[in-house]
């Protein structure tokens, strides 16, 4: 078969894995700050619903690993959400960050020079009204930026509902182990690109993945000689924890 046309990759080759990888707490505005005081120029993050709808972020569906709160995201408002301790848990000398909300989170981006890649991540029971609501808000927050935001999940409900609402944003689709129909998945939402879980590539999965004409960014690469055996395969980018061993340009 005759392999599809692939244009560039039009984002950096190194992501930076929730916000500041390994170097901060995740997901926070001190993150993105971590991150680009290491020369990064993009940042992965995970993104969900307040119970009163507001876009924020937290990798958790419950806040107890990662602040001083208890509970489940989903149950509490934004005012509840930001008024708990995000930092401390890390280390006390990030004492007062919050889980920002997305909006925050665009500026921060626009004022560092980061591109963003927003992982859509539903707390249980609300894929659809996630993908949509985040895509919405992304869309409207990232107007104008170049390259754009890169949208991606888990969930094939929050990218079909984020395909709807917005389109024009780039999709990704996450994949721990790749299943058969990755390619017939990947097609029907419309998606860019494959973020896929590095320990379940192989060559000829690789090979096969960008003959599809698909982007492949592989996570979490944390070993600088993996970070060099996955570009010899031809892998696009790797989201990392470790921005302090594999630099903005180590791929290049
Ligand atoms: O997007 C790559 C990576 O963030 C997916 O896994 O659990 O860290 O959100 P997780
Ligand atoms: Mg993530």
């Amino acid at each position: 078969m005759k392999p599809t046309h692939r244009p560039a990759w039009p984002y950096p080759r190194v992501i930076a894995h929730r916000g500041g990888g390994a170097l901060a707490p995740e997901n926070t505005l001190a993150a993105l700050d971590k991150g680009a005081q290491f020369g990064m120029t993009m940042v992965e993050f995970d993104a969900k619903l307040s119970h009163d709808g507001r876009p924020f972020l937290l990798h958790d569906d419950r806040v107890e690993r990662t602040s001083n709160g208890h509970g489940a995201a989903a149950a509490m408002t934004y005012a509840e959400l930001a008024a708990l301790d995000a930092g401390t848990w890390f280390d006390p000398v990030f004492a007062g960050e919050t889980m920002p909300t997305l909006e925050a989170v665009a500026h921060r981006c626009r004022v560092l020079g980061l591109a963003a890649n927003v992982e859509l991540k539903p707390c249980p029971g609300t894929d659809s009204a996630t993908g949509l609501r985040v895509a919405r808000e992304t869309a409207h927050l990232w107007a104008e930026v170049q390259p754009p935001p890169l949208l991606s999940s888990f969930s094939v409900e929050a990218l079909e509902a984020a395909r709807i609402a917005a389109p024009d944003l780039p999709r990704g689709l996450l994949l721990d182990d790749i299943p058969e129909n990755w390619l017939e998945q990947a097609r029907r939402l419309e998606c860019v690109s494959l973020h896929a879980n590095h320990r379940k590539l192989s060559p000829a999965l690789v090979t096969e993945i960008l003959a599809a004409g698909l982007w492949l960014m592989v996570y979490t690469v944390n070993q600088p000689e993996r970070a060099l055996e996955l570009k010899q395969w031809g892998v696009d980018a790797i989201c990392t924890d470790r921005i302090d061993l594999i630099g903005p340009h180590f791929l290049d």
